[in-house]
């Protein structure tokens, strides 16, 4: 499922490796042309210690892309979530926490150069309101930490196309306004970012619309970077009804049909192929059946084919 010029990818983890049925799925190329590993590359999982770095997950999902000629997105360097507590809990100045964070992208981005199609540097750093997210990076180094964290990154591999990653900034308001903020923010500070991610974990009838999601794209894009529909879902309450997943099909193809109608909009990645292994139940409790292939692992003839429809 891939347009000329744009990828369709999905989001994959370690566990469900195990899970042949799973992998051949996920290894089909004529479905999915890009993966991203869903937790391997985050903190807690690279560095969960200071200093001893540990790429074990990591490397699989590499190689598996590798394997299947797949593009891969690395997921993600700084964020305030699945962040150790030797991190988290803060309690560094300003020049330590510094050297720290520069220490654990040089040491990530180094051991993955050139594997990378995109980095996620930094993910998840506003508020609803577009303000800052407090976290420990902001508190300690002010809103530098991302200029200094996509420089950092630049650095250790030139070739990487740098990304910053958010949800809730794919269509205009003030989180989209602070997203674009940051790009001039990194930009303004001389570093390089080269697209942003709108995950795009929606739901069901309030997706925002194709028009919606295709001119707030292109205020990123007249900023000069691309962008990325890079973790998306779009869940309903359990069990759905047929008018959901009706309604399903038309905000998934009006999601991909504004990645097509943007030449900027490098490709889409689902957050994981089927509901077997979806994220949403966990977290939204309540919903789920978010994703295009069902708990058995068997596609939804309706959501696929409005996916492939509207590329
Ligand atoms: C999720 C993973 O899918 C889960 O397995 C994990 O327990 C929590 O994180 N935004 C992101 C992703 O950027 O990294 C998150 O992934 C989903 C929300």
């Amino acid at each position: 499922m891939a347009a000329g010029k744009a990828y369709f990818g999905s989001a994959t983890d370690n566990p469900e490796l195990a899970d042949t049925v799973y992998v051949n799925g996920l290894s089909n190329t004529a479905d999915f042309g890009q993966i991203t590993p869903g937790n391997a590359m985050k903190w807690d999982t690279i560095e969960p210690s200071r200093g001893t770095f540990s790429y074990t997950n990591g490397d699989a999902i590499v190689s598996l892309a590798q394997k299947n000629g797949q593009k891969l997105r690395c997921h993600t360097l700084v964020w305030y979530s699945q962040l150790p507590n030797w991190v988290k809990s803060g309690g560094f100045d300003n020049a330590t926490l510094i050297s720290i964070m520069k220490n654990h992208i040089t040491n990530e981005v180094t051991h993955y150069k050139g594997k990378c199609l995109h980095w996620d540097v930094a993910n998840e750093a506003l508020n609803e309101d577009g303000t800052y997210r407090s976290n420990v990076f902001y508190d300690t180094i002010g809103p530098a930490y991302l200029p200094i964290a996509f420089a950092t990154a630049a650095a250790a591999d030139p070739e990487a196309r740098l990304y910053y990653n958010d949800y809730n900034i794919e269509s205009a308001g003030s989180k989209s306004t602070g997203a674009q903020n940051i790009v001039k923010l990194i930009k303004q500070y001389g570093a390089k970012i080269d697209g942003v991610g709108f995950q795009s974990h929606f739901i069901v009838g309030s997706t925002p619309s194709e028009s919606a999601q295709t001119s707030n794209m292109n205020a990123f894009v007249s900023l000069g970077v691309e962008v990325a529909i890079t973790e998306l879902d779009i869940r309903t309450t359990t069990p759905s009804t047929a008018s959901a997943i009706a309604q399903q099909a038309k905000d998934y193809a009006a999601t991909i049909g504004a990645c097509k109608a943007v030449s900027k909009c490098v490709g889409v990645t689902i957050w994981d192929y089927t509901d077997k292994y979806s994220w949403i139940p966990s977290v939204f409790s309540g919903q789920g059946a978010a994703l295009p292939w069902d708990e058995n692992i068997q596609k939804k003839l309706d959501i696929y084919n409005a996916i492939l429809n509207a590329w």
